[in-house]
């Protein structure tokens, strides 16, 4: 499996999603601007993979910053965040894992400005690492959901390239194929930006796995048709009330799944939980440029010129819809996810095992 951000000769280097099938390239990054543009741009995308290269991102713009004491480091550090931090507003892996590194900076406050900044590089690498182990824990919890001959639909792309490695909702997908079960995924094409039909129909494929591209307004005929088992996709913020904001599409995708009841699993790293925020109404949600919508590949147009556009990248699926939410600590019904970060809370009781009815 392709890894789609890392560290290396103190630069950052990532594959250029924005290219993908058609071209295989990667980019490397030794200024931390030029990523915030790269996350901008969707040259990276995907939440967890947001957050890695936002933690490289800070770790890049520190090593920038020439001053003597510790004190001066940190305080200079603080803008290089909040120019990180301004490059996308959804996915609350970004804030997270910029957090992160600021709060580790903070408490290596004793040593020298150039140890920590070989530290925060160390740090940043960490999280990529986590990642990838948290999305194994999450695909063991999460393929034990999917049976022989299950046919999967997915939207988006919450795969390998949307996260270090491996990948949430597909992570879940290549475990049971690990498994040696038999399962045939339908891929969503994800309009505007056509993450289902460049990403996860080319992921997909790299690793054998049968999958089937429609188009997004196929998916209540296939549904209709009883040729989904069930639906599993990613999430870029997962609120208290077990709300998720992901891809605009998502939640149509989970009405229909509701209308013919068909179970609708969210993939959701604890990385994306944010209890901050008690219900989907208040995830601010990202408007991108017209562009994406009136051309395809910002080359050919295929609306008339000066027509009115709305692009909102991502909606909220309310947690009504969710059968369960799967994340690297087992599955949840989406009314118990804000139990997760409790550190008193018995999870034993609470996670949810196969087998369960659509809710
Ligand atoms: O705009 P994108 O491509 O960054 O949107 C990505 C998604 O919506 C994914 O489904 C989400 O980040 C979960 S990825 C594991």
């Amino acid at each position: 499996m392709i890894p789609t951000v890392e560290w290396k000769d103190m630069k950052v280097r990532m594959i250029d999603q924005t290219l993908l099938p058609i071209e295989v390239i990667y980019r490397e990054y030794s200024d931390y601007r030029e990523v915030v543009s790269a996350i901008k741009n969707l040259v990276v995308r995907g939440a967890p993979a947001i957050g890695v290269t936002a933690a490289m991102a800070v770790a890049l713009g520190a090593q920038e910053i020439k001053v003597e004491s510790t004190g001066d480091f940190l305080r200079r550090l603080e803008p290089v965040c909040d120019e990180i931090a301004s490059a996308r507003p959804t996915a609350v892996n970004l804030f997270w894992a910029i957090q992160r590194m600021k709060s580790f900076a903070e408490r290596n406050r004793d040593l020298s400005v150039r140890e920590i900044k070989e530290a925060l590089i160390r740090e940043s690498v960490r999280i990529g690492e986590e990642d990838i182990a948290v999305n194994r824990a999450m695909g063991r919890y999460g393929a034990e959901f999917i049976h022989d001959n299950h046919t999967i639909l997915t939207h988006c792309n919450a795969g390998s390239l949307a996260t270090a490695c491996f990948g949430t909702a597909l992570g879940v997908i290549y475990t049971a194929h690990e498994q040696g079960k038999k399962i045939r995924v339908f891929a969503d094409e994800t309009r505007p930006v056509l993450q289902g039909a460049r990403l996860t129909a080319w992921e997909l494929m790299q690793e054998g796995i049968d999958v089937t591209l429609i188009t997004d307004n196929m998916a209540g005929h296939f549904m209709k048709q009883g040729m989904i088992d069930l639906v599993i996709v990613g999430t870029d913020r997962t609120v208290a009330n077990g709300d998720v904001a992901n891809k605009i599409g998502t939640y149509s995708v989970a009405v229909l799944a509701k209308e013919h009841g068909i179970p609708f699993y969210v993939a959701a790293p604890t990385s994306t939980i944010d209890l901050s925020m008690p219900s989907g109404e208040h995830i601010p949600i990202e408007e991108r440029d017209s562009r994406e919508v009136t051309h395809i590949f910002n080359k050919t147009q295929i609306a008339p010129e000066g027509v009115k556009v709305a692009n909102p990248a991502f909606d909220v699926t309310p947690a009504r819809y969710i059968t369960a939410i799967i994340t690297e600590k087992g599955a949840f019904y989406p009314g118990d996810i804000h139990k997760m970060k409790d550190p008193g809370a018995d999870l034993e009781k609470i996670r949810i095992h196969p087998g369960l009815k659509p809710q």
